[in-house]
């Protein structure tokens, strides 16, 4: 298939599009490389450097591509910037997205992959998450995923773009090109890393109290290749759905910090902190509806697993795309 891949030297857009290559597919990526990084995109594909925000451009891009199905990953995605300035959340998630629907409908493109989040749920009765569980995002990043869900069941519906909304819980881990490097990076197993290398003086728990086995909060950790493997199986879904996607297993604060203390054997500086405000003690996920109706099974089940691939890139390049 071509598929074009906006938002392609991000870090899960980047492995994504590299999985994709290796199956046979032809991949264009679109990026206006805002967070992404030139050396992120894989050098076998069509790289467009473009503005989403820019209808014009996307909508040539499109038109002269002509993909038989869209992956959407571009977004702004740090939960606190989106407290200090909504307006950015908004446009660029919403507004922006619009775009890229608006040129798939006018180009007859049948088919979108988009990149939500469990941000959409805000704090949860209980876990694991499934997918009726309620949406109560706490904040405008979660918001604005929820609100392109919902515009995405309109498009289906008027135009008939079929939509699959993979709703990821945390992507960790790299594949042998490609790993994470966000500017600045918020990302736990990165963070703890980059601690590790002496890239940073040390890393902060944020709140030790919470009501959980050792009083750290709970993740859901999932591993970008198997990440990357339900979007491929998303290409083929006969139907339009949201599916839920982690391990169903999490992982502790401390228990990161170990898993990654005992794969570098490098010291690595913890710093208690206070809790952050809508940090929920427990997110994971529940994906047996991605299981039951698309066959997806994840491979790395283990967080050891996932954090001995992220460091294996991360000795490779300690600066990230910088080297
Ligand atoms: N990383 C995670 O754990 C996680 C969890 C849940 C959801 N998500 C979602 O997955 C997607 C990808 O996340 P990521 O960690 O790879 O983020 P990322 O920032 O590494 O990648 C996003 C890419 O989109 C590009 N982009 C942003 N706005 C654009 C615009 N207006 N025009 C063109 N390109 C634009 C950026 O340059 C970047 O390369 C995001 O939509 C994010 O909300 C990520």
């Amino acid at each position: 298939m071509k598929i074009f891949v906006v938002g392609g030297a991000g870090y899960i857009g980047s492995v994504c599009a590299e999985l994709l290559l290796n199956e046979g597919h032809e991949v264009a990526i679109f990026d206006n490389l805002s967070e992404g990084h030139r050396g992120a995109v894989d050098l076998r594909t069509h790289f467009i450097e473009g503005e989403l925000a820019d209808r014009g451009e996307i909508e040539a891009a499109i038109s002269n591509h002509r993909p038989d199905a869209v992956m959407h990953f571009a977004a702004n995605a740090l939960v606190g910037e989106s407290m200090q300035n909504p307006s950015k959340y908004f446009r660029n998630n919403i507004c922006n997205g619009l775009n890229l629907l608006d040129a798939m409908v006018a180009a007859g493109i049948p088919r979108i992959v988009f990149s939500s989040t469990c941000a959409i749920f805000g704090p949860p009765d209980g876990v694991p998450i499934d997918e009726t569980a309620p949406t109560r995002p706490i904040n405008p990043y979660g918001e604005s995923k929820l609100a392109f869900e919902k515009i995405l069941r309109w498009y289906d519906e008027i135009h008939g773009v079929k939509f699959v909304c993979l709703r990821y819980f945390n992507a960790a881990g790299a594949s042998e090109k490609f790993g994470e490097d966000h500017r600045p990076e918020t990302h736990l197993i990165p963070a703890v890393l980059q601690a590790a290398l002496g890239e940073r003086p040390n890393v902060e728990i944020y709140g030790t109290d919470y009501d959980t086995p050792d009083g750290t909060c709970i993740r859901d950790y999932i591993h970008i290749l198997d990440l990357a493997q339900a979007h491929i199986l998303a290409l083929g879904a006969a139907n339009s759905g949201c599916y839920n996607l982690g391990t169903g297993g999490g992982s502790s604060v401390r228990e990161v910090i170990e898993s990654c203390r005992t794969i570098t054997g490098l010291t690595i500086n913890a710093i208690e902190k206070p809790r952050r405000p809508g940090d929920p003690p427990r997110l994971i996920a529940s994906s047996d509806k991605i299981k039951k109706d698309l066959g997806w099974q994840p491979q790395f089940q283990s967080l050891d697993a996932i954090v001995e691939s992220a460091w294996r890139w991360h000795q490779k390049f300690p600066r990230g795309y910088e080297d």
